[in-house]
């Protein structure tokens, strides 16, 4: 496999960081964005890594002059990773609308912002592989994390089109469905609760869910090192991928498995039960229906 270039965003921290490290070891070239000031990366400059200023938050227009300029300074880049994110977990009729807004911003916007940065790149070289991470929330909609489940379901419908659209260029988007994983995201620092007030009607769940984020924080099952790893074989079509088709969606840890199979096993079990509720809908053969306002 020749020498692969990979920009990953948010690597100041967890998987951002973790595949920084994976991608050096594998002797490939790592360039490393981070919000902010870039010195709270240089440790990874000291690893070999070439690190960049990238808030997703920023400006389209912005992004795209920051991408130009990495393009410019490291010459093409092969696999763009979507990591920077974070939580947002409220009920959903508690969250402020700032809360929807500011998830949406980073979670999905800015991942927009960033690969619509990179498309010309990949497009003028007919290649290039965009990682998305995507969540078992993004599948199974947690009670107590709507905006966070929103902006990762939303990503996976976007990730989805995006797929479809750009085949015949020869660019290769693909989603990892993560689980939990042991990195700093639920820290109290990182998760944002922010409602506008509190509803007495919630007041157990909303207990349930922070005692839950409490709970979990550094308790999480899964490695994200192996995560970064399998993300990179795949990537790569070696390792654990050599030899086979990847999957249109991934899910990685036990958890996000069985979300998985129970989404899919209930989602089938609606289908067949409302089938003939389902199909009662066309048009009667023999009668027009004039749609005169929508
Ligand atoms: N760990 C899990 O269990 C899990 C499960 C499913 C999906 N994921 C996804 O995996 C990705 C990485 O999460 P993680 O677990 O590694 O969490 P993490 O340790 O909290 O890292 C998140 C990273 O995103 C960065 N970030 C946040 N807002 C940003 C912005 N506006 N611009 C640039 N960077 C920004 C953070 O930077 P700052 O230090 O500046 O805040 C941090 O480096 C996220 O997209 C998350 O949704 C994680």
């Amino acid at each position: 496999m020749p020498q692969l270039t990979w920009l990953v965003t948010g690597c100041s921290s967890g998987l951002g960081q973790t595949f920084i490290h994976g991608i050096l070891s594998r002797g490939d070239k790592a360039i490393a964005t981070a919000r902010g000031d870039i010195s709270r990366i240089a440790a990874l400059e000291e690893s070999g890594a070439k690190i960049y200023s990238l808030d997703v938050r920023a400006s389209a227009a912005d992004i795209k002059k920051t991408m130009s300029r990495i393009i410019s300074e490291n010459g093409e880049i092969d696999v763009l990773i979507n990591n920077a994110g974070y939580i947002e977990a409220a009920i959903a009729e508690e969250a402020s609308i700032d809360s929807y807004l500011d998830q949406f911003d980073i979670n999905f916007f800015g991942v927009i912002k960033v690969t619509q940065a990179i498309l010309p790149h990949f497009r003028e070289r007919k290649s290039g592989s965009i990682v998305f991470l995507g969540s078992s929330g993004g599948i199974s909609r947690e009670p107590g994390a709507g905006p966070y489940c929103a902006t990762k379901h939303a990503l996976e419908e976007w990730y989805e089109c995006l797929k479809q659209e750009t085949a015949h260029l020869n660019i290769k988007p693909m989603i990892f469905e993560l689980g939990f994983f042991r990195t700093n995201i639920m820290h109290p620092d990182n998760v944002k609760f922010r409602t506008k007030y509190e509803i007495a009607d919630y007041d157990d769940i909303r207990n349930l869910v922070s005692q839950f984020v409490q709970g979990m924080n550094q308790n999480q099952p899964g490695d994200p090192k192996k995560a970064v790893e399998i993300v990179l074989d795949v990537v790569k079509g070696e390792g654990i991928a050599e030899g086979k088709a990847v999957p249109e969606r991934l899910p990685l840890g036990a958890d996000c498995l069985t979300t998985m199979r129970k989404e899919a096993v209930a989602n089938l079990a609606m289908c067949n039960e409302w089938d003939g509720v389902i199909l009662s809908t066309n048009v009667d053969f023999g009668v027009t229906v004039t749609i005169s306002s929508v």
